[in-house]
């Protein structure tokens, strides 16, 4: 049996990924207090928001005035999405600390998700990571469909590690995969994270694991034996992607943390914490969230 990794960091996207999806408007102060019972249950990167057309995305135009509202936690780094120099101004105004910049892997999904090519993307993202680097922030990138475009299926490989490349390029620190449809299995993760893994750092590389099949857990373990050990969740499995149809939430933070604990690899989040946090999220947007483990409690 392969090694498996002793300490994984979780990058809790609940805040943004989830809630983006959610048609229930939460008040910014619930998100608030959303967020405090995050960093309460140990989590160290909590994406909170994204600086984007309110119109697209309403659930998260609040995102200046809930930074506001967020204290500063020893520890903690909060971030937020930016596709652009304007949702970077927006970020900097606030500000956070951590930005990430988001471009797909597939043209089709990109058009749809921030009206640009992938080549525009990445040109229009240059000046917004210097700028961010000057600033004195850090910035992550995510390269969504890695392995399944809801529009143009299967994605090779390859044009995954060029948009990879690319970001790094630009200078962001790490880089999320995006599963973001929730299609692949074990096998697509073993052949497009293996190929990326001969080209750069596992440390630099986050799995971003959606759940519409239910693979997402396999899909975590799968990416363990390879070496990786940092993963994006969501409370509870909240959420989707507004610009992917038939998408559903990320892999859940308790689904993930009950895999973790139980093959003995660190976190430093609690199971029980994260509990409580998605009971809240959940009882506010009267809904019961899709985590098997929450369903459990
Ligand atoms: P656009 O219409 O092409 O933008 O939208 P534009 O530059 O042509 O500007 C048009 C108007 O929008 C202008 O206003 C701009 O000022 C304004 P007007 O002059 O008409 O009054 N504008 C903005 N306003 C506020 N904040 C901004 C901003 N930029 C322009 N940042 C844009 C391009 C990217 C803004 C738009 O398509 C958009 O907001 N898309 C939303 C994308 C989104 O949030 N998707 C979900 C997140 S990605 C995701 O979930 C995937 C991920 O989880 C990984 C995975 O699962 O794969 C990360
Ligand atoms: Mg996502």
């Amino acid at each position: 049996m392969s090694t498996l990794p002793k300490a994984v960091r979780i990058v809790e996207v609940g805040p943004r990924d989830g809630l983006q999806n959610e048609a229930k408007s939460i008040p910014t102060d619930r998100k608030a207090e959303f967020v405090r019972m995050l960093a309460a249950a140990g989590h160290k990167e909590i994406e909170v928001a994204s600086f984007v057309h309110p119109k697209w995305v309403p659930q998260l135009a609040d995102a200046a005035e809930l930074i506001r509202q967020l204290e500063p936690v020893p520890g903690v780094r909060y971030s937020a999405l930016v596709p652009n120099m304007k949702g970077l101004e927006r970020a900097i105004e606030t500000g956070i600390r951590r930005v990430a910049v988001f471009t797909a892997a597939s043209e089709t999904f990109n058009r749809k998700n921030i009206n640009m090519g992938v080549e525009e993307s990445l040109g229009v993202f240059r000046p917004v990571v210097e700028t961010a680097l000057r600033e004195g922030l850090s910035v992550r990138g995510y390269v969504s469909t890695c392995f399944v475009c809801p529009y143009e299926g299967a994605v090779p490989k390859e044009k995954v590690a060029y948009v990879v490349k690319a970001l790094f390029d630009l200078g962001v620190d790490e880089i999320s995969i995006g599963d973001t449809i929730g299609a692949a299995t074990p096998r697509d993760v073993e052949t497009t994270a293996g190929h990326l893994l001969t080209q750069f750092p596992a440390a630099q590389l986050a799995m971003h694991f959606h759940d519409t099949y239910g693979m997402a857990v396999a899909n975590v373990y799968q990416s363990l034996q390879m070496g990786i050990t940092t993963f994006d969740s969501s409370a509870g499995g909240l959420g989707g992607c507004p610009y992917a149809p038939g998408a559903s939430g990320n892999v859940a933070t308790e689904d993930l943390l009950y895999l973790l604990d139980r093959l003995g690899i660190e976190t430093g989040v609690s199971l029980n914490l994260i509990r409580r946090a998605s009971h809240f999220i959940g009882g506010e947007l009267e809904r019961q969230l899709p985590s098997r483990v929450l369903q459990t409690t």
